[in-house]
């Protein structure tokens, strides 16, 4: 479902890229550092086109996504090297990205024997036979897809037929998409021709009504569109969570889960710079990212709070008794943005995923405390599991009558809500294999009027 590359030129041969992405991954590895965060340094130092920079970033991220299936693909195949005994991190990370590109049928046998003589690589072309003939079913799914046997059973129990499709599309490269930000440009139209006359060509998101998709290999931040706050990038699925919000005009809105900000900017641009939006989250350094985005977007009625984790103080609670609307956008186990954070599957723990849910419960029991008759809270995630999902909604509803769910299709309209939302049209729920964003959720809980 990516979107195609456009034919721009590239200056770096195969031999070129292959030594800078294992020269980048190493780096990653040897200093422990996100491989987001090495590649957003190393490569705007480098003089690279921005094609070359993307397939490097590309085919990085794509080893990365693969790494339990190339393990596997390439145990035993290293000549010289006895069973047990690990190669030297530069050899095992050639070794995984030409495994990568012969696994994905781009070079054949004899090509990656030239590339990198000491494998056995007909041995390695033959994983997928091997995988097959694992005796456990979770082990298979979790090395066809490189995610842990744990999570390869969660994805098998909860997702049944679609487990496969879901799996295979959370290892795609993530479209770039960004949100048109209504206080500086009239319409996502206008954003698009501004950014057609930079060079930058783009298409209309799916679904959300601000979206763009830029195409191809691009120099993005460095615009003046973007300089000039022209837009922000944001997912689709985000950009939707933050429309059904649908804050009143000059409304009064807690984003209780600020972080940096993503979804306050657009809150903001939704109350057209009215009303006001008061951002908390315990993580100041997130928080603190917001003060200079707020300034590029233009934004004027936007207050920021750093809290605790385990008690609101008196003004954010009084804010929130008042509010109009509260989002909620919890911690949680991120599974719908493993496109853009593909090693999150391996830090991700049975425990961890308790723990969440734990927080989730307390999060939306203090939020609900505070919220007036007639005000709405959104509550949203970036995952596909039902216990940080429809269950943390069940629960509350099930204890508490004077909460009642607005369907999305209420607020949205039955046509746009339609493709976006559960059979009923009451929850948004976006997948990545069929919508193409990022895994998200979000239901709308209304305080009834006494
Ligand atoms: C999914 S992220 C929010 C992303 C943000 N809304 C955005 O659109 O960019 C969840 C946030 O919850 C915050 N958080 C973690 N524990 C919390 C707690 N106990 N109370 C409030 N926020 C918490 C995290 O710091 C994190 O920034």
């Amino acid at each position: 479902m990516s979107d195609p590359e456009p034919a721009a030129a590239r200056a770096l041969d195969e031999r070129a890229l292959q030594s800078l992405v294992i020269e980048l991954r190493e780096a990653s590895l040897r200093s422990g550092r996100r491989l987001r965060d090495v590649l957003g340094e190393v490569l705007p130092q480098r003089e690279l086109g921005a094609a070359d920079r993307r397939l490097a970033a590309r085919r990085c991220y794509r080893v990365l996504q693969q790494e339990r299936r190339l393990d596997f693909a390439l145990e035993g195949a290293i000549r010289g090297r006895g069973p047990g005994r690990s190669p030297p991190l530069e050899l095992r990370e050639a070794a995984r990205y030409v495994a990568a590109l012969l696994l994905d049928g781009e070079i054949d046998v004899d090509e990656a024997g030239r590339r990198l003589p000491r494998i056995d690589w007909s041995f390695v072309a033959e994983a997928e036979l091997r995988i097959a003939r694992a005796r456990d079913a979770d082990t298979r799914f979790g090395l066809t897809w490189s995610i842990p046997d744990w999570l390869a059973a969660r994805f098998r129990a909860e997702f049944g037929d679609e487990a496969a499709a879901i799996a295979a599309s959370l290892n795609e490269e993530p479209p770039l998409t960004l949100r048109a930000n209504l206080l500086k440009v009239a319409s996502r139209e206008a954003l698009a021709h501004a950014l057609a006359e930079e060079g930058v060509p783009t298409r209309p998101t799916a679904f959300a009504p601000h979206g763009l998709v830029a195409l191809g290999a691009i120099t993005l931040f460095s615009s003046r569109a973007f300089q000039s706050g022209a837009f922000e990038q944001q997912d689709e699925a985000s950009q939707l969570g933050c429309l059904v919000v649908a804050p009143p005009p000059r409304g009064r809105v807690l984003d209780a889960c600020a972080g940096a900000g993503g979804k306050t900017l657009a809150l903001s641009a939704a109350l057209a710079n009215q009303g006001e939006v008061l951002a908390i989250d315990p993580n100041e350094r997130r928080l603190a990212s917001l003060v200079e985005r707020r300034r590029r977007a233009g934004t004027a009625n936007v207050r920021s709070l750093a809290v605790a984790e385990d008690s609101w103080p008196d003004a954010v609670t009084s804010f929130a008794r008042s509010a109009d609307r509260i989002l909620l956008d919890v911690p949680c186990s991120g599974i719908g943005s493993w496109r853009r954070r593909p090693d999150a599957r391996w830090s991700l723990r049975p425990s961890s995923l308790e723990n969440l849910q734990a927080t989730q419960a307390m999060l939306l029991d203090r939020a609900l405390a505070c919220l007036a008759p007639g005000a709405r809270l959104v509550y949203s995630t970036c995952t596909l599991f039902a216990d940080e999902n429809e269950r943390q909604v069940e629960r509350v509803l099930a204890r508490d009558a004077t909460l009642e769910l607005v369907r999305v299709a209420e607020i949205l309209g039955t046509a746009a809500a339609a493709p976006i939302t559960d059979a009923s049209g009451t929850v948004l729920r976006l997948l990545p294999h069929r919508h193409a964003t990022d895994g998200f959720f979000a239901a709308v809980i209304r305080r009834r009027r006494r």
